[in-house]
């Protein structure tokens, strides 16, 4: 890729990069598609993201008796107070319409037996006050999401770089460089291309705008159901750029991953389908603890979890004995369960919580827009507010799918417009990186720091803890051409901007959970407003 002179990009198509590939990426992509040269840059293969691991499925008001209402409804009370209420709506209301696309690519959602041109067979999740989970493929629904944007994907002029690995954000360095173009909150510039590892080099290649779809950062922990690329490189790679952040101490924990290597997901939908946790004693534990029991929202159950994990040093049961079809339902977790060597329809299996979802990330607004011009952010790297504290089950699909398509809309108008295109004028890349080593951590040091004094249960003592090491810590990475080394920093500029935001917030609440602050706090009940100053493409 080269760059232009101003008045020759009048007269060509704009360039996007799209980095990253699982829902939100190959939306915004196609999204994008007929109005520039698109170009998703990925780290593995196309669709070795998250998403292919979804199992539940996405909700979405679809089905006869719900109503958008319902879904804002259980999605705020989800969030714990922290939801905004307007992209909940967003989200919600027009949830069902990028649904019925996904059908039209080709999507075939799971149909009420023996009503094939009708009713989907819709499944319940936690906190969900009705039946409105829609699945592919019985557990496989982000498999089949996947499969398909692939398809539309290779059948369209967007090209994909795989096995191309994001290494920093370029900006131009130049505050307020370009007609409209504006400058990064902290006056870095605009966001201009990216550089990235491919094939053991690094290259650079400009662009007019960046779209960050890079997934989470389940990686900063041990235990996780998020596949080994979801080592942040998104987010911090625009943390470096001087993109603002939000939400950050918001992790979720799945309670249900199998007690083996790898943490395979048990999906919610098997309790939904009557599953039941016991625990060492065979007593289902969960009904004294929350009155939707098995069904209470995911962070009072993972809390549970650790609390009767703790209490007996063994994992908990998951119970799915008396679950009818549980194989043509759940084939992905009976497979994962053979694969361990369980007979999951005979017999209890042991579930322990993973790490899964950040509901932190890179702060948008309703199109995705960042603080920094040029950069845009979509899917789980983004943090639009719909999640608040807690994510509902099954909502993150649905959130890549409805902001990616918002994002794409919201930035072919602007790359159109007169002051839309702007000339990248000596890219640079962040020098933000740490340095100077002290002690490298190896990966496994890190997730080990973090899962026990930032996972499911933490307290002032163990975060300063864990800043006190953090900050003793630094990973050289000038010049590396290594991936693992690139991963193993930014988890590690993650990880302190994790701890410090668990550090701030001194209450419990959703996700965020202080043994030391045991309760929410009136001081940390809204979030902060949005200005249309912070957020600007
Ligand atoms: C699950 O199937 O339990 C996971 C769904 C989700 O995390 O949204």
């Amino acid at each position: 890729m080269t760059t232009a002179s101003p008045s020759a990009q009048r007269s060509r198509r704009p360039r996007v990069i799209v980095v990253g590939s699982g829902i939100a990426g190959l939306v915004a992509a196609l999204g994008l598609v007929d109005e520039a040269d698109v170009v998703v840059v990925t780290k593995a293969a196309v669709d070795d993201g998250s998403t292919r691991y979804a199992q539940g499925g996405i909700a979405a008001a679809v089905m006869p008796g719900d109503s958008v209402a319902a879904h804002v409804a259980d999605t705020l009370a989800a969030g714990a107070g922290l939801g905004d209420p307007e992209a909940v709506r967003v989200l919600c209301s027009e949830g069902p319409a990028r649904i019925r696309e996904l059908i039209e690519r080709g999507v075939a959602f799971d149909r009420a037996e023996g009503d094939p041109g009708g009713g989907f067979d819709a499944g319940l999740e936690g906190a969900h006050s009705r039946r409105r989970i829609l699945h592919a493929g019985g557990d496989a629904t982000g498999l089949a999401v996947e499969t398909a944007l692939v398809r539309a994907v290779r059948a369209s002029a967007v090209r994909v770089l795989e096995h191309t690995m994001l290494v920093d954000l370029l900006t131009d360095g130049a505050p307020g460089a370009g007609a409209g173009a504006g400058s990064g909150a902290d006056g870095r510039g605009r966001v201009v291309g990216v550089r990235v590892l491919r094939a053991g080099r690094i290259e650079d290649l400009t662009a007019d705008a960046v779209v960050l779809a890079t997934g989470g950062a389940g990686q900063l922990y041990p235990f996780t159901t998020n596949p080994s690329v979801a080592t942040g490189d998104g987010a911090a790679a625009a943390l470096r750029a001087g993109a603002r952040l939000a939400d950050l101490e918001f992790v979720q924990f799945h309670p249900t991953a199998l007690a083996v290597p790898g943490s395979p997901l048990v999906s919610e939908a098997v309790r939904g389908d009557g599953a039941v946790l016991r625990n060492s004693a065979g007593t289902r534990f969960m009904v004294d603890v929350h009155p939707l029991a098995e069904l209470a929202p995911r962070d009072v159950v993972a809390r549970a979890i650790a609390t009767e994990m703790l209490a007996t040093g063994a994992p908990v049961l998951l119970d799915a004995t008396a679950v009818d079809d549980l194989e043509a339902r759940f084939p992905t977790v009976t497979a994962a369960c053979r694969a361990a060597g369980y007979d999951w329809a005979r017999e209890p299996v042991p579930v322990a919580p993973a790490a899964h979802y950040w509901m932190g990330g890179v702060a948008t607004d309703l199109d995705g827009r960042t603080s920094v011009p040029g950069l845009v952010a979509v899917g789980e790297v983004a943090c639009t507010g719909v999640h608040g504290a807690n994510r509902l089950a099954s909502n993150s699909l649905l959130e890549g799918l409805v902001f990616a398509h918002r994002a794409a809309a919201a930035l072919c108008a602007e790359l159109h417009s007169p002051s839309g295109m702007i000339a990248p004028s000596q890219p640079s890349a962040s020098d933000a990186r740490p340095t100077a080593p002290s002690h490298e951590p190896t990966r496994a040091e890190l997730q080990a720091l973090m899962w026990q004094h930032a996972g499911l249960l933490r307290t002032a003592h163990g975060l300063l803890e864990a800043q006190r090491t953090l900050d003793s810590w630094s990973v050289d990475t000038s010049r590396s051409t290594d991936v693992e080394r690139l991963e193993t920093a930014n988890l590690l500029q993650l990880a302190r901007a994790l701890v410090s935001a668990a550090l701030a917030r001194e209450e419990s609440r959703g996700a965020h959970a202080r043994a030391d602050f045991p309760l929410p706090s009136p001081d940390f009940a809204t979030r902060p407003r949005r200005t249309r100053e912070e957020v600007s493409v």
